[in-house]
């Protein structure tokens, strides 16, 4: 089950949970697996268990939480990010999750996960009430959001005395969430992989635009998984309010024809073109320069539109044999039935179909219900996170590119 951590520096992090005694049985597993182990105890987590038992079992100094971290030592941990394969953080408390989604920077373990590209795996552990809040789901949902991977706590009896979600994972969810994340490490290493996301934006006039409700997530998940897996990613992206991913070539760009530009200009040199951009079907006839005046307009507006060009057949004319396309489809009826439709006609590797009409999938939530239509058939997913999703069709990409 952990085939793949020998060789792998992993850093386990423990926070303040009566929950770390059972890290003993993980360290230990990891490390008569191969791995080289680097243990950082929170304050908190000394108190539960000596640094001198997992320094004991890893054969390496552990690194305390003592006091808030001056600049040197800070620079030290940024290294120790850096040279992560995967960074876990078990047990997770309440506290932790705060600081861990709101990006602080002020110790160890904080420090040590916004400096690292290498996947995060988090198990939280603590009291029923506390897991459910909704600042702590608020929480959790951010991280994952940003591709953490959560392993979610097991139900059963707490060391208050209730019974409830909020125990920490068994020690096998979580060893093989570590196995899983360093799976994916470098399935697309030396590949190129151009992904669109967002929305465009059609200009009426200088301030009025035409737009769709894209958040851009899914597009800015999958480059984020791409990159994960070893890719060259290039992402061009409408406008979102989304942040750049890290280690990612990002185009910002505005109208339908502004991408098609873009994407053809990436063409030549990429092995996958992933089109999960909204791009709107239609745009403005006329792009008025001046501000349009009501005065001028009267009552009544009238907006004449235009067909948009098809990015994705502009692509799949144009592409190299290889490159392999990747198209999306939101539909509110029958995703699946559409999407073959629309594999067929297009000439696509794939679509990923997205039930729209679920309030929980589809635009600006973070979870999609998705099936993957290609020539092998219809693989539907469960309600999933976007960045789960993501990796999933990363999965798919690189099995496709290694044919
Ligand atoms: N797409 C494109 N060029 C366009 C419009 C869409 O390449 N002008 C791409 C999108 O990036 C996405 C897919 O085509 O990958 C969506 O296809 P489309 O047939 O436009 O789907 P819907 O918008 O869902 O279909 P419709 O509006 O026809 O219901």
């Amino acid at each position: 089950m952990m085939e793949r951590v020998r060789g792998r520096f992993i850093v386990l992090a423990l926070t303040g949970s009566i929950a770390v005694y059972k890290m003993i049985e993980l360290a230990r597993r990891l490390v008569q697996a191969g791995a080289t182990v680097q243990v950082v105890m929170s304050k908190g987590a000394t108190e539960f268990v000596t640094p001198l038992t997992f320094q004991a079992l890893t054969y390496r100094p552990v690194e305390v939480e003592m006091f808030a971290m001056q600049d040197e030592r800070a620079a030290g941990h940024v290294a120790m990010g850096r040279q992560a394969d995967v960074v876990v953080v078990a047990p997770a408390t309440a506290h932790v999750l705060a600081r861990l989604a709101h990006g602080f920077s002020d110790d160890l373990i904080a420090t040590t996960v916004l400096a690292t590209s290498a996947p995060v795996v988090v198990a939280p552990a603590m009291e029923t009430h506390m897991w459910l809040n909704d600042a702590t789901q608020a929480n959790v949902r951010a991280l994952r959001a940003r591709g953490v991977r959560i392993v979610e706590p097991d139900t059963g009896p707490l060391a208050s005395g209730e019974v409830g979600p909020g125990r920490l994972a068994a020690i096998e969810r979580i060893a093989s969430a570590i196995d899983d994340a360093l799976a994916v490490s470098q399935t697309l290493a030396g590949r190129r992989v151009v992904v669109t996301a967002g929305p465009t934006i059609e200009a009426i006039d200088p301030v009025r635009f035409v737009s769709n409700r894209s958040s851009g997530k899914m597009g800015y998940a999958i480059a984020a998984a791409a990159r994960d897996a070893g890719a060259e990613v290039t992402l061009i992206t409408g406008p979102t309010a989304l942040a750049a991913p890290a280690g990612v070539r990002t185009f910002p760009v505005e109208s339908a024809d502004d991408m098609k530009e873009a994407v053809l200009a990436q063409l030549p040199r990429a092995d996958a073109v992933i089109m999960a951009a909204a791009i709107a079907d239609y745009r403005p006839i006329e792009r008025v320069t001046k501000k349009l005046k009501k005065k001028e307009l009267g009552r009544e507006m009238t907006v004449r539109m235009t067909e948009n060009p098809d990015v994705l057949k502009a692509i799949v004319a144009a592409r190299r044999p290889g490159t392999v396309v990747v198209g999306f489809k939101a539909e509110t009826g029958d995703a699946t039935a559409e999407a073959s439709r629309m594999l067929r006609d297009k000439n696509l590797d794939l679509v990923v179909a997205n039930d729209v009409a679920d309030p929980r999938s589809g635009f600006g939530s973070d979870e999609d219900r998705v099936a993957f239509v290609s020539a092998d058939g219809i693989e539907q997913l469960p309600l999933l996170a976007k960045s789960e999703v993501a990796r999933r069709l990363v999965d798919k990409l690189a099995e496709r590119l290694g044919q």
